[in-house]
């Protein structure tokens, strides 16, 4: 076999066979196949598409290119979350602890911060303390106490895909749906969960913009983790707007701690819930209904916030913090961002938002850049909203006071003050399982 071949039958729109798949990867991982072959193979995937057997092919291979974890030493069944990224996104840190305070297991590993969109591994570490790195055993063992633990990507989890994304990055071929599809579910599958829901955010904040293509990533995710025997359902969140109040790490912290405490926005609140819910709901816990009921009252009773402060400690971590706020550090500059007329917030660039974050020094501008756990943006006010002039629309954090002035300059980019009001969006667009596609 030579991938010469095998780049011509897809440059052509053909079907590459299983075999192809594996040879492919194999050789790729393995440096018989030189960057140069696979970047044409991408590109050649970018613009004539997979068939779903192909995608599925790709992924399992992808899966099985390094470590899979056996979770069978956590007792139950094991749910996994995914969200494909977007700005002031701390769903994790808050549908986690309602699954695990209901009953729920789950084991999950989070990724770091990419470009514009922040990571829950970094959120995490603005915990003093809180540890991201454990050994199995220790891994196993805080969920089988306390339902949850949330930890980096660890060992030798799809290197395939580590590999791959490195070359999509410099090669304009992250936005292919089937390359995104099989890059996030090759990590899911290995990460050994019995169910996975996964979270596709849709607008101008995410990967994919518009609905349909949020809806097609949904559905072949769901093809790709139902075939290879994991039941998996998609919700379709807004991303076109931030998600609750608050972006930056330490910021999101406190946030996801409100909505624990019975007092966080309501977009962040509803989100949650709904995909707290759904996760319970694949793990047997009851319908729909009742999974969310359970939810809501593992706020009002508190055990959702004591389960996420037991892991917390459990993994190093002081949570004296997360009861009384001051005790986190402080961003030493600040600066007010006011409305410069009155109106109505018409448009909120979501992307513009998170660079305006990473200015900030809440992200990395390269790969090897150190986090401002105490950098972000508090926003007082969002798309919809009704401001006069001189409101105050936001508040930039940061301790770098150079950063203060491009950031400001770009986040008053972001948002758009007109006339008149505008229709609310939907928070959840649809709902995504192997059945079918409910639209809300
Ligand atoms: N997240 C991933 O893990 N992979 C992609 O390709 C895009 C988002």
């Amino acid at each position: 076999m030579r991938m010469y071949d095998l780049i011509s039958k897809k440059k052509h729109g053909e079907t590459l066979t299983c075999e192809e798949i594996a040879f492919m990867v194999e050789g790729y991982v393995g440096g018989e196949i030189p960057d140069y072959q696979m970047s044409a193979m991408l590109m050649a995937i970018w613009f004539r598409g997979m068939e779903d057997a192909e995608i599925t092919e790709l992924t399992k291979c992808m899966a099985s290119s390094g470590d899979r974890i056996d979770l069978s030493a956590i007792e139950g069944r094991k749910v996994d979350k995914h969200s494909t990224g977007g700005v002031g996104d701390k769903t994790t840190l808050v549908a986690v602890p309602l699954v695990a305070a209901c009953g729920g297991k789950v084991a999950k590993m989070s990724g770091r911060g990419l470009g514009h969109t922040g990571g829950t591994v970094d959120k995490l570490e603005s915990i003093p303390g809180c540890r991201t790195v454990l050994d199995r055993k220790e891994f196993f063992d805080t969920v089988n106490r306390y339902g949850m633990s949330i930890i980096g990507q660890s060992g030798d989890l799809a290197p395939a895909d580590k590999k791959l994304y490195a070359l999509r990055d410099v090669t304009a071929t992250v936005d292919s749906i089937p390359l995104i599809a099989s890059s996030i579910m090759s990590k899911k599958l290995a990460g050994g969960s019995d169910c996975i829901l996964l979270d596709v955010k849709t607008g101008s904040g995410a990967f994919m913009k518009t609905l349909e293509d949020s809806i097609e990533l949904a559905r072949t995710m769901v093809a790709i983790g139902e075939g290879a025997g994991r039941r998996t359902v998609a919700l379709i969140t807004d991303m076109d707007v931030p998600l609750g109040n608050a972006i930056g790490n330490s910021l999101e912290v406190m946030e996801s701690m409100d909505v624990l405490k019975g007092h966080g926005p309501a977009d962040l609140t509803e989100i949650s819930l709904q995909l707290a819910s759904n996760m319970l709901c694949l793990v047997g816990r009851g319908t729909l209904e009742e999974c969310r009921k359970m939810a809501e009252a593992s706020i009002e009773d508190g055990t959702a916030f004591e389960t996420f402060c037991s892991m917390v400690r459990a993994q190093g971590g002081d949570d004296s913090v997360l009861r009384d706020y001051e005790k986190f550090a402080r961003a030493p500059y600040r600066k007010d961002i006011l409305a410069a007329q009155a109106g109505y917030i018409v448009k909120m660039n979501a992307e513009k938002c998170g660079i305006a974050s990473v200015v900030l020094g809440a992200g990395r501008e390269t790969k090897d850049s150190c986090i401002d756990f105490s950098a972000g943006i508090r926003m007082e006010k969002k798309y919809g909203d009704k401001v006069e002039k001189g409101d105050l629309l936001a508040t930039l954090y940061t301790s770098r006071k150079a950063s203060l002035e491009e950031a400001g300059r770009m986040y008053r980019e972001a948002v758009s003050i007109g006339d008149g009001p505008v229709e609310k969006m939907p928070l959840v667009y649809a709902r995504v399982e192997i059945g079918g596609i409910e639209l809300y």
